[in-house]
């Protein structure tokens, strides 16, 4: 070997060295996105994800709901539009909640007047009151996109008055071409927003609150006049959106798309397509709207109000918060739906099903009724007995439920008793799971079954 081969090969293995430490270290994992053979992958490496994970920020404790018995916020409290159909305990809660989510340092006089909580004076209230009903409409209206996730003053927010991912109109130079600072056209400025590439930097303003279309490829093989299709600002513009959404989910370009062909609708495109429409009916119909109540030292350089994007909520991870679904604890912002009426007690030769009020485990009105075939079968059939299993819905605390589901057992014996059955002919049969695996406070879940034996 030659002293210049081994100089040679010396410089190689350092060259190699250097280029290699810029790669990630493995293991690297892909999961299949999409049908076979289309290239949809998501690639990670499963530290990196293990990191994110750990970085996601602590959610402030929970307490559980208050229940719907009280009066309501609307009749205790003298200035309250959005939350009156509260219970002033589950109001009380709500209000806790928002300080621990929106100014956990300032605590509740960020949006209150001391000693006059009634007050509308200070503006941060105003803004939190449209920022409720903005959160109502985001879990209510876009649920084609918010899903079972939801979204909480939290999602956004993250313990500050101001969150940390919003946008406004850049200060675009204007000069001239010729002049010292030009006109860069806004582009070419390697902004974050666009993942440090030269493209467009202010996708936002045309896609997120305009209505421009994002579109790159034509519908036809060939150009049909001069001018049809999308033009090469169009096509810049459309991928630095698209940089912008994968760097807000921390996903690449397939999680969403086929890469063999674009314009492919896959389900996860589909979502991401109700995400823009939803950012921009925020943008234009809640945060707008609200300029003039804002102070001007929280305005934009144009003026304008701050803006959400993809990343305001999404913070980096396809699902915002990991997917943690707590919305659909806080019925003042998921909406919960107005409680249905009870279903008609079911009655049948084998038996019945009652049904029960929210909390409760008073056997009342028509459903008392639905016991009646069942005493009577019984009392021909002196050797009937009877077995009594009592459930309850998924909303609230799992022990207190328990015990309500118990109740609501007792109460079908004691109205069996009472009707004349003797003790000994009613079963009572705890069921392996007492929880019904509807969600939410679903009425057909608040049930006694009484089976005939
Ligand atoms: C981020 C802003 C914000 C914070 C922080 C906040 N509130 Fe409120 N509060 C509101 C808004 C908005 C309303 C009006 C709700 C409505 O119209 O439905 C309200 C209304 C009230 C009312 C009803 C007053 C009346 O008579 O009309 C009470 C009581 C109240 N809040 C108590 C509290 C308490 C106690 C805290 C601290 C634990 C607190 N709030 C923290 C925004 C806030
Ligand atoms: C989709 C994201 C998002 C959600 C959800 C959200 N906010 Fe906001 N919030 C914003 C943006 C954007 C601003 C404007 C930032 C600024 O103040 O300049 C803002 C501003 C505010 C401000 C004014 C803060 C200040 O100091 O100027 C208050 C108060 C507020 N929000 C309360 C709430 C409450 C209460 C909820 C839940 C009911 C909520 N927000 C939910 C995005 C959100
Ligand atoms: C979070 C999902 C998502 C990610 C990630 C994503 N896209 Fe898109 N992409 C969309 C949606 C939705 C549209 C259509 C928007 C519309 O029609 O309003 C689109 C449109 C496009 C189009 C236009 C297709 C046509 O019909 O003309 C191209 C090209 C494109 N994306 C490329 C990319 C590239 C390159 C990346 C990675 C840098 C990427 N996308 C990342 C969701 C995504
Ligand atoms: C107001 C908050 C909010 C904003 C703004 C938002 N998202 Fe989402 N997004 C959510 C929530 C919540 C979910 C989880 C839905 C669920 O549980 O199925 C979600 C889910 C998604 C998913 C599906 C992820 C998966 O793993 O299934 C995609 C894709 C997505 N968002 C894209 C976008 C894009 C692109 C934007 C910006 C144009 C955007 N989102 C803006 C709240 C938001």
């Amino acid at each position: 070997m030659t002293v210049n081969t081994f100089r040679g090969l010396v410089a190689l293995t350092l060259g190699a060295t250097v280029l290699l430490a810029g790669c990630e270290r493995p293991p690297v994992q892909s999961t299949q996105q999409g049908f076979r053979g289309t290239g949809m992958q998501q690639v990670v490496n499963p530290r990196t994800v293990a990191a994110q994970q750990a970085a996601l920020p602590a959610v402030p404790a929970d307490t559980p709901p208050a229940g719907p018995d009280g009066p309501k916020a609307k009749d205790v409290y003298q200035n309250v539009k959005v939350l009156g159909h509260l219970p002033v305990a589950e109001f009380n809660r709500h209000m806790n909640a928002i300080t621990q989510w929106v100014s956990p340092e300032q605590g509740c006089n960020y949006c209150h007047t001391p000693n006059n909580f009634a007050d509308d004076s200070v503006y941060t209230k105003v803004v939190a009151r449209r920022m409720i009903e903005m959160t109502q409409h985001l879990n209510v209206d876009w649920k084609a996109h918010t899903g079972n996730t939801g979204v909480t003053c939290y999602t956004c927010h993250r313990g500050e008055p101001v969150p940390s991912n919003v946008w406004y109109q850049p200060l675009v130079p204007k000069g001239s071409k010729n002049t010292f600072i030009g006109n860069d056209f806004g582009q070419n400025k390697a902004m974050a927003n666009v993942g440090l590439t030269s493209l467009p930097y202010d996708p936002s303003s045309s896609y997120l609150q305009g209505a421009d279309e994002i579109r790159v490829n034509g519908l036809k093989a060939l150009p049909a006049a001069r001018g049809a299709g999308a033009s090469i600002q169009q096509t810049e513009k459309t991928y630095a959106l698209m940089m912008h959404m994968s760097q807000s989910l921390g996903v690449n370009c397939t999680f969403c798309h086929n890469s063999q062909s674009f314009a492919t609708w896959v389900p996860k495109r589909v979502t991401a397509w109700h995400g823009i429409r939803m950012a921009r009916d925020i943008n234009t119909t809640y945060l707008e709207p609200l300029t003039s109540s804002f102070p001007a030292n929280r305005l934009g350089p144009n003026g304008d109000v701050a803006k959400v994007n993809c990343a305001s909520c999404h913070q980096g991870v396809n699902k915002p918060l990991g997917g943690l679904e707590m919305a659909k604890l806080y019925e003042g912002l998921s909406g919960a739906p107005k409680l249905a009426a009870l279903p008609a007690p079911m009655v049948d030769t084998a038996g019945s099903v009652l049904y029960f009020g929210v909390g409760s485990f008073a056997l009342a009105g028509d459903q008392a009724k639905g016991l009646e075939q069942l005493v009577s079968t019984m009392s021909q059939q002196p050797t009937a007995t009877v077995m009594v299993s009592g459930y309850h819905s998924a909303t609230g605390e799992l022990a207190s439920n328990q015990e309500l589901a118990k109740q609501r057992a007792f109460a079908v014996r004691d109205a069996l008793v009472a009707a004349g059955i003797p003790a000994a002919r009613v079963k009572l049969d705890k069921p392996q799971q007492t929880e019904a695996s509807l969600g939410g406070e679903d009425p057909a879940a608040r049930r006694v079954e009484v089976k005939l034996q």
